[in-house]
């Protein structure tokens, strides 16, 4: 088998990356995908930096040892700590999801006051910001941790009046400064476009433009894999091979929610340590 024809390989702290495999297989459905999911350790987002790289390097080994042809990191948090490390250690294309996401939001803002929401751990990297300070010197970014929405988000609340409650909170603050761009940067929050959607015109009088690093991050990729002469020769349609570091009992039914499709059967996996 050529090198274009190994899987892409995917990981993310838990279940949450299937956002971004779900966007993956809707722009190169001939792709397969290996999917590594954490969920022993998810969340990432609210660990110390050392144990965020620690875990992306185990995920990153994992995958590499499937023999996959370049590895996606789905997860904002890892995407945010530990890009630059994968980049290092590991000899194959590596992507993350703040690039896209933020390369995305200059293209879109008019004003260039852009709103970022994500993990604690995303937000106290900074990483957006220097994302998009590092292209355009003169952009406003407005930054709020959400911890609170992963675990909505996972209890299904997508709509609940709890989760437009706790939207209203983290909202008001980076809508205020005008912002007409909001990044999404977290695996879970394009499940509460809609939310959002609703919540966002009883703060501002703008509208606001969402974007969702998920869909950014597979256009991304397949511009890297066409420049690499990596998109698959196979004309089937690529399979998704699922792998977890736990089971827990309602995460079939929440994967597929991710997924936007039921999920195939999944292995259960233990990770190597990997030494840094
Ligand atoms: N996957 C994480 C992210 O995108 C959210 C869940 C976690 O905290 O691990 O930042």
């Amino acid at each position: 088998m050529e090198n274009r024809d190994f899987p892409i390989g995917v990981f993310d702290s838990g279940i949450g990356g299937l956002t971004v495999v779900r966007q993956i297989h809707s722009l190169m459905p001939n792709e397969s995908i290996i999917y590594l999911g954490d969920t022993a350790r998810v969340p990432y987002g609210t660990k110390a930096p050392e144990t965020i790289i620690r875990f992306a390097c185990e995920d990153a080994q994992f995958l590499m040892d499937q023999k996959v042809k370049a590895i996606v990191v789905a997860c904002n948090t890892a995407s945010a700590w530990a890009l630059r490390e994968l980049e290092r250690r590991f000899a194959l294309p590596v992507c993350g999801v703040i690039t896209p996401g933020a390369e995305t939001a200059l293209i879109v803002s008019r004003n260039k006051r852009i709103g970022v929401i994500g993990t604690t751990a995303t937000i106290l990297s900074q990483a957006y910001t220097y994302a998009m300070k590092d292209r355009l010197q003169k952009i406003q970014v407005y930054s709020q941790a959400c911890p609170l929405l992963v675990p909505l988000v996972e209890e299904g609340w997508l709509m609940h009046p709890i989760t437009l409650k706790v939207l209203e909170e983290y909202l008001t603050p980076i809508v205020i400064e005008q912002i007409d761009t909001l990044i999404l940067g977290c695996t879970h929050y394009p499940l509460l476009k809609r939310a959002i959607q609703q919540v966002i015109p009883t703060l501002a009088s703008q509208p606001i433009e969402l974007i969702d690093s998920a869909e950014s991050c597979a256009q991304h990729l397949r511009r890297r894999l066409t420049d690499l002469d990596l998109l698959t020769s196979s004309a089937q349609l690529g399979t998704i091979t699922p792998f977890f570091t736990d089971e827990t009992p309602n995460f079939k039914r929440i994967s597929s929610r991710f997924l936007g499709r039921k999920l195939p059967s999944a292995t259960r996996v233990q990770l190597r340590e990997y030494l840094l």
